[in-house]
C-alpha cells in the first residue's frame, strides 16, 4: 500500500501553514496588477508549455514565493511518489484494492507502464479489434441484419460511460468521417431515446452499449428499449447485427444478446470517468476513425510524459492543481468556472463535473479518517460566449469568489477563423476584465464624457464598477484537434488526482454514487405498481400520494 495512505493530513505538513502564513502577510489584500507591475516579465515567468497546450497562470494571486511554497507542498503530499505508483500499477485506489492505470491505454509497449498487471498486455489486442471493427463499419464490411451500410452510431452509457463520448464526439466533429453521424443516450426516463428513434431508421443504426459494469439500471433500460426497437422492426435475429458493447462483464454482454465479434472488454482498473481511452471510446472511434482515435490516446500519452518528466515547478497538471489547492484551500474559493471558446467544447464542463466532482468529493480521507480541510470544488461552466450572455455577470461583479479557466484555440475548427478571433478577443477580453476591473474614478470619468451630470455620473458609477481583482487561467492551444484534445483531458485528469493526494484522498472510488441506487431500486416497483413503501421518509410518502393522484393510469 503506497506510503501516501498513511501520510499526515495536509494542515499538518509545513507547507500548509508557510502558505498560510504566506495567504495573510502577501496575498489576502494582495492585487494581481501589482505582481504585474513588479514583475515586468510576469506572463514569462508565470506560463507553462507541454505539447501544444500553453498555461498561462500569471493573472493569478500567486508571485515566486507563492510557487515555491505551493511546489514545497506538492514534496511534502508526496505527489511525485504518488504519480510514481500510478503509473507503476500500485493499488492506490485501495477502497476497491485496485491499480489506476487509464495510462496504460494510451501507453506504447516500451513505455512499460504496469505489463504485469493482469489485462494491461491486452490492451493494444483490444485497440486493434476495435480498429477493425470501426474501419469494417465504414467500409461497409460490417453492415446492418439487412444488408444497409451502419451510419447512426448510437452510445447507450451513463457517467463515465457517456460523458467522454458526448464530450470528444462533439469536439472532434469535424473529424467525423466514413459518413457516420453519433447520437448518446443516457437518462432513464426514456425522451432521449424516443426523440431519437423517431428520427433513425434501424436499418441503419448501430447500437453501442458501454457500461463497465453491464448492471447500471439507467443503461440497461435504455438498451433494452433499443433492442426491442430492433427486434420490432428487424426482427430479433437482427439484434445482433445492430449492438455492439463495450464492459469487463463479459457474460452479460452474452446474456444481452451482443455478438462475440462486437464485444470489446475492459478491465477493473481502468475507472469509468477515465475510460473514454478504453472501448469505451468505441463510438468516438466509430465516428472518427481508426487513425484519429489513436491520435487522440497519443496526445493523452503526451501530457502523461510530461506529467511523469516535467519538474514540479513547471508541471502544468501539478501547477494547475496546486493553484487549485490554493484558492479551496486558502482563498475559500467553492467553485471553478470553465469557459471555453469553442463551441465544440461546450460540453467540456460537464465532462469535467465528473472528473471532478465525482473524484475528489469526498469527506473521508483514503486512510478513513475525515479530512479537516474543504475538498473537491464544484466545477460548472459553458461555451464562452454563451456565458458571458448568461453568468459572467457574477463573475465579474458578484460576491463570490470563483477562479476561471479559459479554453481557447487559436484556429477555428469550423469555417470561419473571422469568428473564431472574435472568439478569442471576447475570451481574452473577460479575463483582462476580471483582472483588471473598472474603477469608480474611470466609471465616473466615461459617464461624465457621455454628457452625465455630476450626481448622476456618481450614483450610477457604482453600479458600472467591477470591482476587479480575480483570478483565472487560460489554456491556449492551435486548434482543437485529436491530438491537442487528448492532451487537454489528460491535463485536468492528472490535476484532479493530484489534487486528491494532497487532500489525501482516493479520487477514484465513487461510493457516494450507491446509496441513490439503492433507494431507487427499492422505489422502482413502489412508484410503478403500487406496491407498498418500504421506507419511512415522511415527505416520500407525501409525494408518492401525490404522484399517485396525478398518474394517468
Ligand atoms: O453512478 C456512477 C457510476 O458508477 C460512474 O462512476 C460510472 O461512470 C457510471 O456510473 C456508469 O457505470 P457503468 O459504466 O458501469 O455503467
Amino acid at each position: 500500500m503506497p506510503e501516501q495512505l498513511s501520510a499526515r493530513y495536509p494542515t499538518d505538513l509545513p507547507a500548509w501553514q508557510a502558505l498560510k502564513d504566506h495567504y495573510r502577510d502577501d496575498m489576502k489584500s494582495r492585487k494581481i496588477a501589482e505582481l504585474f507591475a513588479r514583475d515586468p516579465e510576469r506572463f514569462a515567468h508565470f506560463t507553462a508549455r507541454s505539447g501544444d497546450l500553453l498555461l498561462d497562470y500569471s493573472k493569478n494571486f500567486l508571485s515566486a514565493k507563492t510557487r515555491q511554497l505551493l511546489v514545497r507542498l506538492a514534496r511534502d503530499a508526496q505527489v511525485e511518489k504518488m504519480r510514481d505508483a500510478m503509473f507503476a500499477g500500485e493499488p492506490i485506489n485501495a477502497t476497491e484494492n485496485r491499480a489506476v492505470l487509464h495510462v496504460a491505454l494510451r501507453s506504447k509497449l516500451s513505455d512499460q507502464i504496469a505489463l504485469e498487471e493482469p489485462g494491461v498486455s491486452d490492451v493494444w489486442r483490444t485497440l486493434d479489434q476495435m480498429g477493425h471493427f470501426v474501419d469494417a463499419v465504414h467500409d461497409g464490411g460490417v453492415r446492418g441484419s439487412t444488408g444497409r451500410r451502419l451510419t447512426d452510431i448510437v452510445n447507450i452509457g451513463i457517467g463515465g460511460s457517456d460523458l467522454g463520448v458526448v464530450m470528444a464526439g462533439k469536439a472532434l466533429r469535424q473529424y467525423w468521417h466514413g459518413g457516420t453521424r453519433l447520437h448518446c443516450v443516457s437518462n432513464i426516463d426514456g425522451t432521449q431515446l424516443s426523440d431519437l428513434m423517431s428520427e433513425l431508421d434501424p436499418q441503419n443504426t448501430l447500437f453501442v452499449v458501454c457500461s463497465k459494469t453491464f448492471t447500471t439500471l439507467e443503461t440497461l433500460t435504455n438498451a433494452n428499449a433499443a433492442r426491442a426497437w430492433i427486434a420490432d422492426s428487424l426482427g430479433v435475429t437482427a439484434v445482433g447485427h445492430h449492438f455492439a458493447a463495450a464492459s469487463t462483464n463479459h457474460q452479460a454482454m452474452d446474456e444481452f444478446g451482443i455478438n462475440p465479434e462486437y464485444r470489446f472488454g475492459l478491465w477493473d482498473w481502468v475507472g469509468g470517468r477515465f475510460s473514454i481511452w478504453s472501448a469505451v471510446g468505441l463510438s468516438l472511434a466509430l465516428v472518427i476513425g481508426r487513425e484519429d482515435f489513436q491520435r487522440f490516446l497519443s496526445g493523452a500519452r503526451r501530457m502523461d510524459q510530461h506529467f511523469r518528466n516535467a519538474p514540479v515547478e513547471e508541471n502544468m497538471p501539478i501547477l494547475m492543481a496546486l493553484i487549485a489547492v490554493w484558492y479551496n484551500n486558502f482563498f475559500g474559493a467553492d467553485s471553478q468556472a470553465i469557459l471555453p471558446y469553442d463551441n465544440r467544447l461546450d460540453r467540456f464542463p460537464a465532462f469535467l463535473q465528473q472528473m471532478q466532482m465525482e473524484s475528489n468529493g469526498k469527506g473521508v480521507r483514503a486512510d478513513g479518517r475525515p479530512v479537516k480541510t474543504k475538498t473537491g470544488m464544484v466545477v460548472w461552466g459553458e461555451a464562452g460566449s454563451n456565458a458571458q450572455h448568461s453568468f459572467n455577470q457574477l463573475l465579474h461583479q458578484g460576491t463570490r469568489f470563483v477562479p476561471v479557466d479559459f479554453i481557447v484555440p487559436a484556429w477555428t475548427s469550423g469555417s470561419s477563423q473571422r469568428q473564431q478571433d472574435l472568439a478569442i478577443a471576447n475570451c481574452l477580453a473577460q479575463s483582462e476584465a476580471l483582472m483588471d476591473g473598472y474603477s469608480v474614478e474611470q466609471a465616473v470619468h466615461d459617464l461624465a464624457d457621455a454628457g452625465y451630470a455630476e450626481t448622476d455620473a456618481r450614483s450610477l458609477a457604482a453600479h458600472k464598477t467591477h470591482p476587479g481583482n480575480r483570478p483565472s487561467n487560460t489554456i491556449l492551444f492551435p486548434e482543437l484537434t485529436p491530438d491537442t484534445l487528448g492532451q487537454l483531458v489528460a491535463l485536468y485528469e492528472h490535476k484532479v488526482f493530484v489534487e486528491g493526494v494532497i487532500w489525501g484522498i482516493n479520487s477514484f472510488d465513487q461510493w457516494g454514487v450507491e446509496l441513490g441506487k439503492r433507494l431507487a431500486t427499492r422505489l422502482a416497483d413502489v412508484v410503478s405498481d403500487g406496491s407498498p413503501y418500504p421506507g419511512d421518509n415522511e415527505s416520500t410518502i407525501g409525494l408518492l400520494a401525490a404522484i399517485r393522484r396525478l398518474s394517468r393510469q
